[in-house]
């Protein structure tokens, strides 16, 4: 079923686009994009047979002509058409081990890590990949992020590097509140940790501010 996230992923999606949706599970954001005719073309795959399976069944339902591949990232894809890549709801060290063999020919990447987000951030900057916004989704009690990132060079700064470049005030002052939570919970003692947590919010306060 198409969640807010997957919509929010579809909203940033363009009418030139061919797109593969690589980790579809059960296809619903490829078998979304297809029915509404939101892009020029969309592929699904998995590393997962069963989910792939399901995901043929759901096409299969939809009476629609979408190809599957069975692939881990982009290591069985051979098509030169795709130029952009979806890569949803797997952690940052699955991102990066999927980034590490993006095709030339993909132009755009739209990214939603279920972790480790400023890492994220850093690995794409240094590896020449750049995010040109973020949106954050609150859903069922969890926030994801959201990135466009494309290879059109963009400066960044260490606090877009560490918070992002989303303007949700309700997503940093979340942070803000977990940065004061753990800090509540370090005892006195613990001078260096204590410290490195009070900048943490400090900084946060800004960068609320300044956004
Ligand atoms: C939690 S589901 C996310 C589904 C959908 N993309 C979303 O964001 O809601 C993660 C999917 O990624 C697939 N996956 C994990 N690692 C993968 C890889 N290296 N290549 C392709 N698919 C992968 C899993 O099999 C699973 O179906």
């Amino acid at each position: 079923m198409m969640n807010k996230k997957l919509k929010a992923i579809a909203s940033f999606i363009d009418k030139d686009d061919v797109v593969l949706d690589i980790g579809c599970d059960h296809a619903y954001l490829a078998i979304y994009l297809k029915k509404n005719e939101l892009c020029h073309d969309v592929y699904a795959s998995d590393i997962n047979c069963n989910a792939l399976n399901i995901a043929r069944k759901n096409i299969q339902a939809e009476n629609l002509e979408l190809t599957t591949y069975l692939s881990d990232g982009f290591q069985n894809i051979d098509n030169p058409s795709i130029n952009t890549a979806v890569i949803a709801g797997v952690g940052t060290s699955t991102v990066k081990d999927i980034m590490k063999y993006a095709p030339t020919h993909v132009k755009k990447f739209i990214i939603s890590s279920n972790n480790n987000h400023e890492e994220l951030r850093k690995y794409l900057y240094q590896n020449k990949y750049y995010i040109e916004k973020e949106e954050v989704i609150f859903e069922k009690g969890k926030y994801y992020i959201i990135m466009l990132v494309t290879r059109t060079p963009v400066k960044e700064s260490r606090l877009s590097l560490k918070y992002g470049k989303s303007n949700s005030k309700e997503y940093f002052k979340y942070l803000l509140d977990k940065e004061k939570d753990i800090l509540s919970k370090i005892p006195n003692y613990k001078f260096i940790t204590r410290h490195l947590h009070k900048k943490n919010i400090k900084e946060l306060k800004h960068f609320i501010e300044r956004n």
